[in-house]
């Protein structure tokens, strides 16, 4: 079975302080968000890509995406204030009710694999997201007093992608909408709807880039890859 993927692209890049949105920064010479949409070019499940940008940027995302050769962008949707209403706005041109991905164009080591397990869950399920057990001890903490050690062994760190049935996807950001409610993944705004989500267990490498010392580690992460490190 095929799926589409949302591509959230129209942030601001605040926390990277690269003084433009930070998708454009390159690294092998190729910009950020192409470096994540690139595994779903090359994914012969994939049947397309929307993408959500700022209208202002179109002209130069445009030209990148020609540039590298994507091909299967169907649809560029305005981004929003939040990225919840970016992919808002990517999910109402959607024209089929299969399985949808949700990506971070800022996450661009995803791999193929990963996916394919993702899919494979989510058409059993529903909904599956991808994430890494946590590796540090966790503690809540309030005013800088720690208030309790919360058991290790049941938190896990959440990435993109996460992959939903259309129809179920949609319904919970209706849903979110009309109660107002802004969530940090696509995830809890399904949880909210009472729906079971499955966590698939995906890789550390699957980095968001978001400040600058990301930026240090992704370039491990590419070495590492290219087997020179
Ligand atoms: N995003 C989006 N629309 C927004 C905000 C974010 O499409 N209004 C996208 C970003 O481009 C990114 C993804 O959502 O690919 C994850 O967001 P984040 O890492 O927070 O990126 P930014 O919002 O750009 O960064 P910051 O929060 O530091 O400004
Ligand atoms: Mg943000």
């Amino acid at each position: 079975m095929t799926y589409q993927v949302i591509i959230p692209a129209a942030g601001q890049g605040k926390r990277m302080g690269a003084g433009k949105n930070k998708l454009l920064l390159e690294l092998n010479s190729i910009p950020v968000f192409i470096h994540s949409l690139k595994v779903f070019e090359e994914d012969e499940l994939c049947d397309g890509i929307i993408l959500a940008i700022h209208p202002q940027d179109e002209a130069e995302f445009n030209s990148l995406l020609k540039k590298h050769g994507v091909k299967k962008v169907l649809e560029l949707a305005p981004g929003g204030k939040e990225r919840q209403d970016s992919i808002y706005n990517a999910l109402k041109t959607v024209k089929t009710d299969g399985i949808i991905l949700v990506h971070d164009a800022a996450r661009p080591f995803i791999l193929k694999e990963h996916i394919h397990r993702l899919l494979e869950t989510a058409q059993e399920t529903g909904a599956a997201i991808i994430g890494v057990p946590a590796k540090d001890t966790m503690k809540t903490v309030r005013d800088d007093v720690v208030m309790a050690t919360v058991e290790r062994s049941s938190l896990w760190a959440v990435q993109t992608p996460q992959a939903f049935r259309f129809s179920l996807l949609y319904r919970a950001y209706q849903q979110a909408e009309k109660d107002g409610f802004i969530g940090t993944d696509d995830s809890s705004l399904v949880e909210r709807i009472s729906h079971p989500v499955t966590m698939v267990e995906g890789d550390y490498d699957n980095i968001k880039l978001t400040t600058q010392e990301d930026l240090f580690f992704a370039q491990a992460i590419l070495q590492k890859r290219q087997g020179s490190f």
